[in-house]
């Protein structure tokens, strides 16, 4: 199917799914810092909480003077990076129903329960619906402000009135200004209402949680409109048919966007995944080949993931190859390697391969991981229940080094992997590192740093990483 998406044509344009549908959308001055054409603006009606507009010098500033106000949630707080500071907007995007509603009600009433003063605007949900799914949630402050309204300027009274400390617009697609005329939703009026409302809450120093869609082709809707106006962009993302949640920041003006936060949604809302490779080992089935798990990075957090693969005689014609969860151009790159570097033929083979879970898998590092599941799969030979793999594969057949071994192979160890295939150059800087605390500990009298019982197998070249698993792999069921 033919599609298009609304930026794409660089038109203000709604796209509402139709051919000939583009509508125009009469476009009144942005009202971010002047005020509106029409009435009173949203900022200008709520009072800016001591603003001074002189400049300072860099050094008088004091950085200090706003604290982060904790979420309330560990996996959310490290994801902003500390958690939220005052004055800031946040976006949360994600697709319907992944549970932005859920994580935006939750953080909101626990912050509420803590004694805040929190105000949730939903154009979505009825106060009646709010209250029911508030009614799952443990642990939710009563004295949490719930106001419906779908127009920016109902909001002007309750934030004069409450000063709150959080605010959530849920979500700024149904949300829309009395400034410019143009329909909720479109790109004009979800831009304006938006600067309205974040320049409302830089005055007043409130943190301002804007919930919003995804469309279709992936980006934030009000597409990239929003990501300058807002300071984190955070995605929640996962696969409906798993309970396990993402959290990612796309952007953070006050911190990394390395971390991630994982979450599970259980009866009773999201709750924090704390060890994550547990989860997604659970449903392993440690016996069939085609399947490798490897430790992956995400931020400061490994994470042990279990690739599969499926390798079978294509019954026609040009092989089939499917990928869900990793890159299309990996797979296709491996497979070429796997076919010129090492005795796996693949070439009149269907080949699928996906990352088990729902996760999806950005990292080179995975590439020795992936290789071996297809190898399994073709050979008909398990990879051994508690042996993992890491490593990049260069197109001559090099097992390329990898970042944070140490962190990996922990991780590894920590759920009971005994064997770890690792590049061979990070396996000798990893002996070197050994050799040299030992030597540092025994000057001083200590024992050597325990390793645990996890081994390290070095590998050169993707047929060395073949011939190990030739050796040591388990043979399938014959069925
Ligand atoms: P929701 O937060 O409404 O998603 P979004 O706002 O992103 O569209 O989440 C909806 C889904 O979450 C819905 O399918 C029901 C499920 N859910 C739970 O499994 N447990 C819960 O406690 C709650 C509140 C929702
Ligand atoms: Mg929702």
């Amino acid at each position: 199917m033919f599609s298009f998406s609304e930026h794409q044509t660089g038109l203000e344009g709604g796209w509402s799914g139709q051919w000939d549908s583009l509508v125009e959308e009469t476009y009144s001055q942005p009202s971010a810092s002047s005020g509106s054409s029409q009435g009173a603006s949203l900022q200008s009606l709520v009072p800016a909480a001591g603003s001074d507009e002189k400049p300072r010098r860099l050094s008088e500033i004091d950085a200090d003077s706003s604290p982060r106000i904790s979420s309330g949630s560990g996996e959310l707080d490290r994801v902003l990076g500390g958690g939220f500071v005052p004055g800031s907007v946040v976006l949360l995007g994600g697709d319907p129903g992944i549970g932005k509603s859920t994580l935006a009600l939750q953080v909101a009433g626990g912050l509420a329960a803590e004694g805040r003063s929190v105000l949730y605007v939903s154009g979505e949900e009825s106060a009646e619906q709010i209250r029911l799914r508030a009614e799952r949630l443990p642990g939710l402050g009563g004295s949490l402000q719930v106001l419906t309204s779908t127009r920016v300027e109902a909001l002007a009274g309750p934030w004069r009135e409450l000063e709150p400390s959080l605010v959530v617009v849920d979500s700024i697609q149904t949300i829309q200004t009395e400034a410019i005329d143009s329909a909720a939703g479109s790109v004009a009026q979800v831009r304006e209402s938006a600067a309205q409302l974040a320049a409302t809450a830089k005055r007043v120093g409130s943190v301002l949680v804007l919930v919003g869609h995804v469309t279709k082709d992936g980006s934030l809707a009000g597409p990239r409109v929003l990501e300058h106006l807002v300071d984190v962009v955070l995605t929640f993302e996962g696969d409906r048919a798993h309970a396990f949640r993402l959290l990612r920041a796309a952007k953070n003006r006050f911190g990394s966007t390395q971390e991630i936060g994982v979450f599970n949604m259980a009866g009773h809302g999201l709750e924090a995944v704390e060890n994550p490779s547990e989860l997604f080992l659970e449903e392993r089935s440690t016996r069939a080949p085609g399947s490798c798990v490897v430790p992956l990075l995400e931020g400061s957090r490994p994470m042990l993931v279990e690739l599969q693969a499926l390798v079978a005689p294509a019954p026609y014609g040009t092989p089939r190859r499917t990928t869900l969860g990793l890159e299309d151009a990996r797979v296709a790159l491996l497979l070429a390697v796997l076919d010129r570097r090492s005795p796996i033929d693949l070439l009149s083979q269907d080949v699928y391969a996906k990352a088990a879970g729902g996760v999806r898998v950005a990292e080179a590092a995975a590439d020795l991981g992936i290789a071996l599941a297809i190898a399994s799969s073709r050979l008909d030979l398990a990879v051994p229940p508690d042996t993992a793999a890491i490593g990049e594969i260069g197109l001559g057949g090099e097992i390329r080094r990898v970042s944070r071994l140490d962190t990996r192979l922990a991780e590894a160890a920590r759920l009971g992997f005994r064997r770890l295939l690792v590049p061979a150059v990070c396996h000798r800087e990893f002996e070197e590192r050994q050799r040299q605390d030992q030597h540092d500990q025994t000057k001083e009298g200590a024992s050597p740093p325990s390793l645990g019982d996890c081994e390290l197998v070095p590998i050169e070249e993707v047929a060395q990483a073949i011939d190990w698993l030739k050796r040591n792999g388990i043979p399938g069921d014959p069925t």
